[in-house]
Parts: C-alpha cells; sequence; structure tokens
C-alpha cells in the first residue's frame, strides 16, 4: 500500500493540516517503527519474530515457569540486538513534533527503550520495557545480585528469580500507563498509529477510544490494518513519512 507520489503528497498535506490545528496529539507505536533501525517485527512475514519464535514458548508466565533458561537465553539475545542498534528518523520525528505542538502523549506498544534513546520524554510504556529486570518475588523492578553470572539472574534484595518486566500474553498492563494512554485517546483531537498491526488489545482499542471521543485518525504503514477504513491512512515506512509530516509543519 505504498502510495503515489502524488498521493502521498496530498495525504501529507492533509495530516500536517490537521497537527497544526490540534490541541492535543497522541501517538501509539508499534514494532513497525523500530523496523528501520533493524529490530524485526512480530508479525510481518518472514521476518517477525512470531513467525519464527512461538510465542507460548517464550512470551508467558507459563513459559518462564516451565523454562526460565530458554525464556532467558532469548530476551538476552534480543536485549544484545538492541543495544546494537540505534534510533531512526521516525523516532526523532517524533521527538520533534512533541514540539510543535501544544501537548503531546506518545504510547510505545514497543519494549526496546528506543524512543527514549532518541529524546522522547514521558513515554507511556504500554508493555514494559525490555532493559529492565522484575523480581517475580518482590514484583518490583529490582538489581541483579552477584550471583547471577552463574546462571539464572537472582534479585540483590531477596535473591528471587529476575524476569524481564515486559507484558506477556495473558498479563494484565501496567496499571499506569494503562490509565494514562485511555485518558490521553479520550482526549486528544489527533490520534497518530504508527507501526502498529492494531490487532494486539487492549493497545488497538485505543485507536477506537480516541474516534469515540471525536479525534481525527492519522495511520503510517506500509500495509493496510484493521484501522486503515477509519482512519486518513498514509502507506508508508514510518522512517520516511514521520520526518515528511514534520518538516510539513513549518
Ligand atoms: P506487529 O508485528 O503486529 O505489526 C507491525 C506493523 O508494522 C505491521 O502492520 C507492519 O505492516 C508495520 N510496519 C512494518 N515496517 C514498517 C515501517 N518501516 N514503518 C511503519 N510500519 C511498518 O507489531 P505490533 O503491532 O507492535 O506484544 O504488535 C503488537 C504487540 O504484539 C507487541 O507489542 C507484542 C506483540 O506480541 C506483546 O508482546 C505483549
Amino acid at each position: 500500500m505504498i502510495e503515489s507520489a502524488a498521493v502521498l503528497d496530498r495525504l501529507i498535506a492533509e495530516a500536517a493540516a490537521a497537527l497544526r490545528k490540534a490541541r492535543h496529539v497522541c501517538v501509539l507505536t508499534g514494532a513497525g517503527v523500530s523496523a528501520e533501525s533493524g529490530i524485526p517485527t512480530f508479525r510481518d512475514a518472514l521476518t517477525g519474530l512470531w513467525q519464527n519464535f512461538n510465542p507460548e514458548d517464550l512470551a508467558t508466565p507459563e513459559a518462564f515457569e516451565r523454562d526460565p533458561n530458554l525464556v532467558w537465553n532469548w530476551y538476552e539475545s534480543r536485549r544484545e540486538m538492541i543495544r546494537s542498534v540505534e534510533p531512526n528518523p521516525g523516532h526523532y520525528a517524533l521527538v520533534e513534533l512533541a514540539r510543535r505542538v501544544p501537548r503531546f502523549t506518545l504510547v510505545t506498544q514497543n519494549v526496546d527503550g528506543l524512543h527514549q534513546r532518541a529524546g522522547s520524554r514521558d513515554v507511556l510504556e504500554y508493555h514494559g520495557n525490555i532493559m529492565r529486570d522484575r523480581c517475580i518475588v518482590e514484583r518490583v523492578i529490582a538489581d541483579r545480585s552477584d550471583d547471577s553470572r552463574h546462571g539464572l539472574p537472582r534479585c540483590a534484595a531477596c535473591g528471587g528469580l529476575l524476569r524481564p518486566d515486559v507484558v506477556w500474553f495473558g498479563e494484565a498492563i501496567p496499571a499506569g500507563p494503562m490509565l494514562a494512554a485511555a485518558a490521553a485517546a479520550g482526549d486528544c483531537d489527533v490520534f497518530l498509529s504508527v507501526g502498529t498491526s492494531s490487532m494486539v488489545y487492549p493497545a488497538a482499542g485505543l485507536a477506537e477510544t480516541a474516534m469515540d471521543a471525536g479525534a481525527r485518525i492519522i495511520e503510517i504503514n506500509p500495509s493496510a490494518t484493521g484501522l486503515s477504513q477509519a482512519a486518513t491512512a498514509i502507506g508508508g515506512r514510518s522512517g520516511v513519512i514521520l520526518p515528511r509530516l514534520v518538516a510539513a509543519l513549518a
């Protein structure tokens, strides 16, 4: 669904006009915004993580209970990959967009921390952050004990097993980001959905909340999603479209 140049110019001008008038812009990002940094998405054919790995074996509390080593090896390999890449122009354009509108809320489903590395502040981490460890006993972010070097990571405070601070399938969204994101979606007048398949709830419900509140929905994605019909859908890669959108605000 990559647009022709003329259609792209028109859609970007339309979206920029809506952003220029906006009082509050709420952005929801997904794995697609990090794809141009070299991090695979989840569901893209062939390259998507869930095409090559079974989420039931790696991203559920049951999987972790069954085989914490397997899960930790996978998360350590993803951490390594994330440390080896950099934010892309799409991430930086959102930092700039935040400066250009009266009120800006950034909600991300991504656990990679690339928005923050690009300079975005107050990012609502809807699915947590892969770089943090959480103690499964005390259920808090924790430091690693020295023993962690020889096996599974352990909590420095209580010795309990640590897990990545991410949301696994079947788990609840952390209350803070969930409530703040719902409030922002219900208050914004422009909702920008970038690089997400809009398939995973409750995150995918935020656009519906915004729509019900009368907000203008703009989507940036090289492929159509379930949201495209209800949005100003701009077909293209976020690392290309977002900088153009911000440039068009001038
Ligand atoms: P998906 O992999 O489901 O969707 C990625 C979307 O990004 C697809 O619609 C692609 O077309 C689009 N895309 C690919 N390259 C892009 C680019 N360069 N620019 C813009 N868009 C691009 O990823 P998410 O929607 O983020 O949850 O998945 C949602 C959640 O499902 C994740 O947070 C994770 C996963 O299971 C949990 O683990 C809880």
